[in-house]
């Protein structure tokens, strides 16, 4: 199977697994489950949850037992996203190919579909920790990448550092906080489930992620807005602390290849079973959305 064909398979299960968490969006007032699903089922590289997979599968773990963790994931991620388009936040109107969610349903609903993906996610974190003791050691690394310790302090630092001047300290803060955490996450949940080692996965994670978000850096400057489903430019006009910002944008590149490399090399320490995940270290350093 070559590495496309294994990414959907990976894909196919991931979608099953969001499916499921969907047909019990069926909430009350109705407006409220259609706005989770609008976001949720609007497609995206589903990259945290194939990752997951990936990462599992390398591990020699059957990772079609695993719906609740990887729906959780995506359900984070998504909220994560529609919280982040939000007029208060970067103020985006386009986000996976189709006008963001406060576009469509006002920036109250859309506050309140994120704070219920978010909420969804604890439950099936809270579902998948009764399988026991691993399971539940593995939500929690969920819990914590997301909180004020993760993915929200690089969200916060974001904010914080618009339209000043920092430097690369900042930046990798940012980075190792509102991406890093999210994609590392993963990685370290596959290796507490499948007895693998779980410093190895934090170390490709977090490299990982470094090197995902330099790429959304890189292609916010020169990508395409069809491939990438959402408006480019933004980063330059809101004065974002980005990579391009702080280094150019040939230097950016360099440090993405950089940034690759680290992570071929930690992948050695993680599992020998490893073609698939360098395929996804290539993917995130070479996309085009
Ligand atoms: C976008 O994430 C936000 C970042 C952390 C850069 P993705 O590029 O994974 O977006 P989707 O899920 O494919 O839409
Ligand atoms: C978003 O980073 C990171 C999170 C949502 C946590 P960006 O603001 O750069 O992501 P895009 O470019 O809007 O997808
Ligand atoms: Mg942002
Ligand atoms: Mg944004
Ligand atoms: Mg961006």
């Amino acid at each position: 199977m070559n590495f496309t064909e294994q990414y959907n398979e990976y894909l196919t299960a991931v979608e099953g697994a969001l499916a499921a968490a969907a047909e019990e969006m069926t909430f009350s007032p109705s407006i409220l489950g259609e706005s989770m699903r609008y976001s949720l089922l609007a497609g995206g590289k589903r990259f945290r949850p194939v990752l997951f997979y990936a990462a599992l599968h390398a591990l020699g773990y059957d990772y079609l037992k695993e719906k609740e963790l990887a729906a959780a994931l995506e359900c984070v991620h998504t909220y994560s996203l529609i919280h982040d388009d939000l007029p208060a936040m970067d103020n985006d109107d386009f986000r996976r190919g189709k006008p963001s969610n406060h576009k469509v349903f006002g920036e109250a609903n859309a506050i309140l579909a994120g704070d219920a993906l978010l909420s969804l996610a604890f439950a099936l974190c809270f579902r998948a920790a009764e399988r026991g003791e691993s399971h539940l050691l593995a939500a929690k690394r969920l819990c914590d990448a997301c909180g004020p310790n993760g993915m929200i302090a690089g969200q916060s630092a974001d904010l914080l550092w618009s339209g000043k001047r920092g430097g690369a300290e900042e930046l990798f803060f940012i980075y190792e906080n509102k991406t890093g955490r999210l994609i590392s996450a993963p990685v370290e949940m596959a290796a507490i489930l499948a007895g693998g080692d779980v410093g190895a996965g934090t170390a490709f994670g977090k490299n990982l992620g470094i090197l995902f978000q330099l790429t959304d850096d890189i292609l916010d400057e020169k990508g395409a807005a069809e491939r990438m489903g959402k408006t480019l430019g933004k980063d330059k006009l809101e004065e974002k602390l980005t990579c391009v910002r702080v280094f150019g944008m040939e230097a950016s590149e360099k440090l993405a290849d950089e940034y690759a490399e680290k992570c071929l090399c930690a992948l050695k320490a993680f599992s020998p079973e490893r073609e698939f995940l360098e395929g996804i270290v290539l993917l995130a350093r070479n996309r085009d959305h």
